[in-house]
Formats: C-alpha cells, structure tokens, sequence
C-alpha cells in the first residue's frame, strides 16, 4: 500500500477526484492533504471523504520546511502529489522527495507555464495568444517552477468559441483522467513506504 500526501491551496476538484480513484483502487491511499489556506474548499471536499487535512500557514512552507517534511515522515507518505498548490515548495521538502513529488500543470509546458502562471490565467494566455491546442501536463517537482521532468502530457483542441470559463472546465475533465493514470505509473517504480530522500531516478 502506498502512501499519498496532496497538496492544494483552493478548490481541490483534483483532489477529490484522486482521492476517490484510489480509495476504489485499493493499491494506494490518500493519507493526507495539506494546505497553505485554512478556508480552501479542499478541506470540505476531504471532510466528506474522511480524508485527514491539516493546514500550515505560508511562514511555514517558507521558512521551516522541517516540520513539514516530520509530518510527511509521520504519514509515511511515499509521493506527494501537488493539486493546485499555489505556493513554491521550499529546496529541503524538494530534495527529501526528489523523484517522489509531482504537480500537474493546466497547459502544454513549456508553454504557458512559470511565476504568475496558475489556473485561469493560464487558459486566458492561452485565449489571448490565438492557440489552437492547449492541455495539461504532469511533472516532477524540482526548484525551478514548472520545469521538472515530465511524466505524461496530453492535449485538447481550443475551439473558436471557447471562453477561459469553457476552456477551463475542458481541462479539469482532461486533469481528471490523466493525473490519477500519471500517479499510478509512477508508483508502479515507487518501491513501499520510502524514506525521505530516497528516489527511483
Ligand atoms: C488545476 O487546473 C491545476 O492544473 C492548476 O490549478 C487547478 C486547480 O484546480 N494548477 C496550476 O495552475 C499550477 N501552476 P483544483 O483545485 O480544482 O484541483
């Protein structure tokens, strides 16, 4: 049985929808989701779930990743999984989970991707720019913003009359069916229970 930490700063649509996926699956588990936000939809989402939340306000994800990485430690958590976490992760929770930390990114990165680049902005970009295609990617987390390794990336066409609002929903329906199939890949390499700093790349 694996172990899976989300982190989500907002509404946790993805979230929920992981949460619910391997809960049938049985192979793996959300242990906890953790949060920058105390008032973030996600922790409704989860309360309905029966999945744990705790929230750590942004002083901590910016000065003392300790504790942060002690509570992952304490859940046993063997991939974290960033879903609409708006908030850079610090160099010390990277480098205790390098290759055992993914975020999903709402355009073809490299396109579109980068400091600003999050949620509806990034598909009124996309708009703006007069793109025929947009879509979403899953990657490894490293210290520069939306620039690890990518797991799976796939796209969708942006049609003439497409709004930032239909767009928008068009890749959350494509997020909800490629993050859960990205994660179980990879844990399909993840060897059980890993310790902090251990990778498979
Ligand atoms: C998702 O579309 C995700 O790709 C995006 O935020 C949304 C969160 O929605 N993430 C980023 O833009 C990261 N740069 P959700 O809270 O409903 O899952």
């Amino acid at each position: 049985m694996h172990n899976i930490a989300i982190l989500a700063s907002g509404s946790g649509s993805n979230a929920e929808n992981i949460a619910r996926r391997f809960h049938d699956k049985g192979n793996a588990r959300v242990a906890i989701v953790m949060s920058n936000k105390t008032d973030a939809t996600v922790h409704d989402r989860m309360a309905a779930l029966d999945v744990d939340t705790l929230t750590f306000p942004n002083e901590i994800w910016d000065k003392e990743p300790q504790l942060i990485i002690d509570e992952l430690v304490r859940h046993n958590i063997d991939l974290i999984v960033l879903a609409g976490f708006l908030r850079k992760i610090h160099p010390a929770i990277v480098r205790a989970y390098r290759g055992r930390m993914v975020n999903i990114h709402p355009s073809l990165l490299p396109a579109y991707g980068g400091k600003g680049m999050y949620g509806r902005r990034v598909h009124e970009a996309v708009i703006a720019s007069g793109e025929t295609r947009t879509g979403a990617t899953v990657h490894y987390v490293t210290d520069e913003m939306d620039e690890g390794e990518i797991v799976m990336q796939e796209s969708i066409a942006v049609l003439p009359d497409d709004t930032a609002t239909t767009l928008e929903a068009r890749i959350h329906d494509l997020e909800f069916d490629l993050y859960p199939r990205a994660i179980e890949s990879i844990l399909q390499h993840l060897p059980d229970k890993g310790t902090p700093g251990s990778t498979h790349v």
